[in-house]
């Protein structure tokens, strides 16, 4: 079995940057599990089927013709040929993958199919219950967190810089209701694995989390880096 690492917390903590860069430092592939419940939020909306619709849900899960293929700004997101990643990652898409992630049946459906992205050299997979639930053996669990205002903030400023309307109160309001919808469903909740090292990235930059990251894979034994 590759080695994993994972990366797990609320949304807005950091994890997507830094399992980018822990991934192209080790030269391993990188599995965004937000982007799967994202996009599969977005292909309900575009079949008119609600994200409260379990059985179908589950069947547009079970066929979601989805592929992430590297763009210049990151992962493009592509559902059926159609390039969706703004849709994936507006507020609408942020909604949409908390609400149809809160149901057992799709997460269930959509398990295996995440466990084939570990391959080798390994894998770095991003996500809240990458851990707990998904590869409970994985090689180092680390639990990126930052206080609800931190994180409403950073995302203010990408969104700004997307040029997206928002407004600070909202995006706040938006990321505490997301936070005790993930942290209160009975499926895979937000919470940190046993074994998870926990960083508060409040007032931490993002060197300074990747370094404290590194650090711990060197003190495994799995930061041998494989490419130049
Ligand atoms: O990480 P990201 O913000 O893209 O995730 C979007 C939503 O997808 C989260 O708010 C959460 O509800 C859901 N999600 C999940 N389990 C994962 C990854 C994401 O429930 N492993």
């Amino acid at each position: 079995m590759a080695p994993i690492i994972c990366i797990d917390g609320p949304s807005g903590a950091g994890k997507g940057t830094i399992s980018q860069l822990v991934a192209q430092y080790l030269g391993w592939h990188l599995l965004d599990s937000g982007a799967i419940y994202r996009v599969l939020g977005v292909a309900c909306l575009s079949n008119s089927v609600a994200w409260d619709d379990i059985p179908a849900v589950v069947a547009i899960a079970q066929t979601l013709p989805v592929r992430f293929e590297p763009g210049t700004e990151g992962m493009r997101v592509l559902l059926g040929g159609t390039d969706v990643t703004q849709a994936v990652r507006s507020e609408s898409g942020s909604r949409g993958a908390s609400a149809v992630a809160v149901h057992p049946e799709v997460r269930s459906t959509l398990l295996d199919w995440q466990r084939t992205f570990a391959a080798d050299p390994g894998l770095v997979a991003d996500g809240r219950d990458m851990g707990s639930t998904v590869f409970p053996a994985a090689e180092l669990k680390v639990f990126l967190t930052a206080s609800a205002e931190a994180r409403a903030e950073r995302r203010f400023q990408q969104l700004l810089e997307r040029d997206e309307n928002v407004n600070f109160p909202r995006l706040l309001e938006d990321i505490k209701a997301r936070d005790a919808r993930d942290s209160e469903r009975d499926a895979s909740p937000l919470c940190p694995a046993e074994d998870a090292i926990i960083i508060d990235s409040t007032l931490l930059s993002v060197d300074d989390v990747l370094e404290k990251v590194l650090a711990l894979v060197a003190q495994r034994g799995i930061g041998k880096r494989t490419t130049g």
